[in-house]
């Protein structure tokens, strides 16, 4: 697939690392601009272009969003209209400033992504796991300790591709129902920054 990400920090970077090392084509975009990411892009190899994050946008098939959650309003909705988006972002108001309606809990971080995405199909993962665990932490499908992420979105399909690509990266997935649900998988819930197998993360979401 092609595959964009806007944000190639810590978890995009990782993320377009295993992406390309699995067959994907990967556009890393950030908000400098494509020359701040040619050496990245060339180190991660030939199947890895640096673009605008609106390019990546518009060509990626899929897209990953790893930016500081403060910053979403950046996001291209245009070129996103109709794509599965993947936000993997988590609100920290030391960084992001403090957001009302997400100190009350009255909606969540993702919610508000894909509010500003209007017509995106987003869904929420890779929010849970620590950028050096998902780097190295890969196993083989089947495996008795492979590691299970959370993901949650309204979009079905949408979610089977992003669990197809989660497989790819040496995960499993474990689907906990709708955007809404991803307060479940926010900072400072049972399931976050933690190693866990599929049936102990379903244990902790309480999904059965
Ligand atoms: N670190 C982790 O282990 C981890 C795990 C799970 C989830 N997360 C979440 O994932 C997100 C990214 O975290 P990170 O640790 O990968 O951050 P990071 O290493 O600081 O990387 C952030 C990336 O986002 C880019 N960026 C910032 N603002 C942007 C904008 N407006 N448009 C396009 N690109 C922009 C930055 O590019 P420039 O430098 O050019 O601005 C940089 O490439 C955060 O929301 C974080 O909470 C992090």
């Amino acid at each position: 697939m092609d595959i964009g990400i806007i944000g190639s920090g810590n978890i995009g970077g990782t993320s377009a690392r295993l992406l390309a090392a699995v067959g994907h084509r990967v556009l890393i975009s950030n908000s400098r601009g494509p020359e701040t990411l040619v050496d990245q892009a060339t180190e991660l190899g030939p199947d890895v272009s640096a673009v605008t994050a609106e390019e990546a946008a518009r060509r990626g098939e899929v897209v990953l969003v790893a930016i500081p959650f403060g910053r979403y309003r950046d996001l291209p909705a245009a070129p996103l209209d109709g794509k599965i988006v993947i936000d993997a972002t988590n609100y920290y108001p030391d960084r992001d400033g403090t957001v009302a309606e997400l100190e009350d809990g009255s909606t969540t971080s993702s919610e508000m992504v894909a509010a500003h995405l209007a017509g995106a199909r987003v869904v929420k993962a890779f929010n849970t796991i620590y950028y050096v665990r998902l780097g190295e932490g890969g196993r083989p499908s089947g495996d008795p300790e492979r590691l299970a992420l959370p993901i949650v979105g309204d979009d079905e399909e949408a979610k089977r591709i992003v669990a197809g690509l989660i497989d790819d990266m040496g995960f499993d997935a474990v689907d906990h129902g709708g955007l809404a649900q991803g307060a479940a998988q926010q900072p400072g819930t049972p399931v976050y920054a933690t190693d866990l197998t599929a049936a102990q993360l379903r244990e902790r979401l309480g999904a059965g």
